[in-house]
């Protein structure tokens, strides 16, 4: 039994659902533990593509018990048609089990995170407009609907009746569509027929995987820097998507934790507005943003890119306590002449050098990356399967992440397939 959490190391889309997927092979139970259907996974296997976007990417292993625990926010819509689709294609969900505790994305939550972003004006966050900020705010606001409440049809009456004109108070000042409570409720009713099978109290499956020594794996979604608190605030995530997280987001203490993979792409990518050191705005951004087709699964918005930042990999390995590194898309790198990665960050007003990156977020506008450059290896990776066989130079790529963050490789990613991976110590 080895619990590992599989963590963003950056700001998202890192690759964790290709991590997800290798792994789940040796695991019992995958559990999704933030977030909502912001998240966009993609799993490519035999020629087939996934994207999911609440589901674990576990569910593609026949027979593997896949949970959507109580700390993710769950668009009914969205997760319905993300059942029916998997169905349709032959996978199995009977093992797909729903916390209800989960809270729910209900249409108003989607109005107000349009609302809210129209109303930044300049100073957009640039969300999925998925409606995730708004649902975790009524969650601690002690206001949320949660998957249990659609199926006590008077208390959800009741609990709307408060809720709604306060949402609609919002929504008319802006002159906004309003709800209409029998609206809400029927959009309730309808997803509580479909989704009533899988909900299901998580905490009693988890109890007895545990007792059994079973695996479990936590999947994590968005990333390090998108998180609430560690992130840089106020351009992230409403959720914790860093390892502690995990805890709280799936009610399993985290003594039974062992391990923690953070998974980075050898470049870094950023979808929505917010500080980025290590961006480039020129060719080789484009470059990168080409080769590794580097377009947002859930928005398909374009991904800012630039060179992979080892101050802000450190600063993830610390506040995640990882014990690995999953190292995806470096065969993205195949045609480059050399590479670089930034090893520190330099205050462009006073030339102060930053070793270790600073969580108080007003300096980051002043900030320029210090980069290191490294050679290419301008050969086609994609194919190898092993360390030893990698050209010298990537070798040399992968081990200087490794000293630089002080976490070791275990997985390399070289193409999005699953069989495209090096494994150099398997963390289950
Ligand atoms: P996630 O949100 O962290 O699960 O990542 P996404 O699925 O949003 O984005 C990662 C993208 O990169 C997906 O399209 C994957 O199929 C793809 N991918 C994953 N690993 C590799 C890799 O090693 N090389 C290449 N070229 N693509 C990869
Ligand atoms: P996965 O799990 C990349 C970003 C949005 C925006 C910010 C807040 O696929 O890695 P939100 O809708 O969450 O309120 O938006 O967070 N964001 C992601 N970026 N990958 C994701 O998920 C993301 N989920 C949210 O672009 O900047
Ligand atoms: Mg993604």
């Amino acid at each position: 039994m080895t619990n590992v959490v599989i963590v963003g190391g950056q700001w998202g889309d890192e690759g964790k659902a290709k991590v997800i997927d290798l792994l789940s092979e040796k695991a019992d139970i995958v559990i999704r533990y933030q977030g909502g259907c912001n998240a966009g996974h993609t799993v490519v296997t035999d020629g087939k593509i996934y994207k999911f976007h609440l589901i674990p990417s576990g569910i593609l292993y026949p027979g593997k018990i896949c949970l959507i625990g109580n700390g993710t926010v769950i668009n009914p819509e969205v997760l319905s048609i993300e059942i029916d689709n998997l169905i349709e294609k032959g996978i199995d969900t009977s093992n797909l089990y729903i916390s209800p505790l989960a809270h729910l994305t209900l249409p108003y939550h989607l109005a107000l995170d349009e609302l809210s972003e129209e109303s930044l004006q300049h100073n957009k966050i640039g969300t999925t407009k998925r409606g995730i900020g708004p649902t975790y705010i009524d969650k601690i606001g002690r206001t949320g609907i949660r998957v249990e409440d659609i199926f006590e049809k008077e208390a959800l009456s009741s609990k709307l009746e408060i809720i709604l004109p306060q949402k609609n108070m919002i929504l008319e000042h802006y002159g906004k569509k309003t709800y209409e409570k029998q609206e809400i409720i029927e959009f309730c009713e309808k997803y509580a027929e479909k989704l009533g099978p899988y909900v299901k109290d998580i905490s009693e499956i988890t109890y007895n995987a545990l007792k059994q020594g079973q695996t479990i794996l936590f999947e994590g979604a968005q990333g390090t820097m998108l998180d609430i608190d560690h992130g840089t605030y106020p351009y992230v995530t409403s959720s914790n998507p860093i390892s502690a997280g995990a805890s709280t987001g799936s009610g399993i203490g985290f003594t039974h934790i062992r391990k923690v993979v953070g998974v980075f792409k050898a470049y870094v990518t950023r979808v929505g507005e917010g500080p980025f050191i290590t961006e480039l705005n020129d060719d080789e951004g484009g470059k990168l943003q080409e080769i590794g087709q580097e377009f947002g699964t859930t928005t398909g918005r374009k991904r800012r890119c630039g060179w992979f930042d080892s101050v802000g990999a450190r600063y993830s390995a610390m506040i995640n306590g990882l014990t690995g590194i999953a190292l995806t898309k470096i065969d993205v790198f195949d045609s480059f002449e050399q590479v670089k990665i930034c090893t520190a960050y330099q205050d462009r007003r006073n030339g102060k050098v930053y070793e270790n990156y600073p969580s108080g977020t007003y300096v980051h506008k002043y900030l320029e990356p210090v980069y290191e450059t490294m050679p290419g290896w301008q050969q086609d990776i994609t194919g190898i399967r092993e360390f030893s066989d990698l050209p010298g130079n990537a070798q040399e790529f992968i081990l200087k992440i490794e000293s630089l963050t002080g976490v070791p490789v275990e997985i390399t990613s070289v193409g999005p397939g699953r069989e495209q991976t090096i494994i150099r110590n398997c963390p289950i």
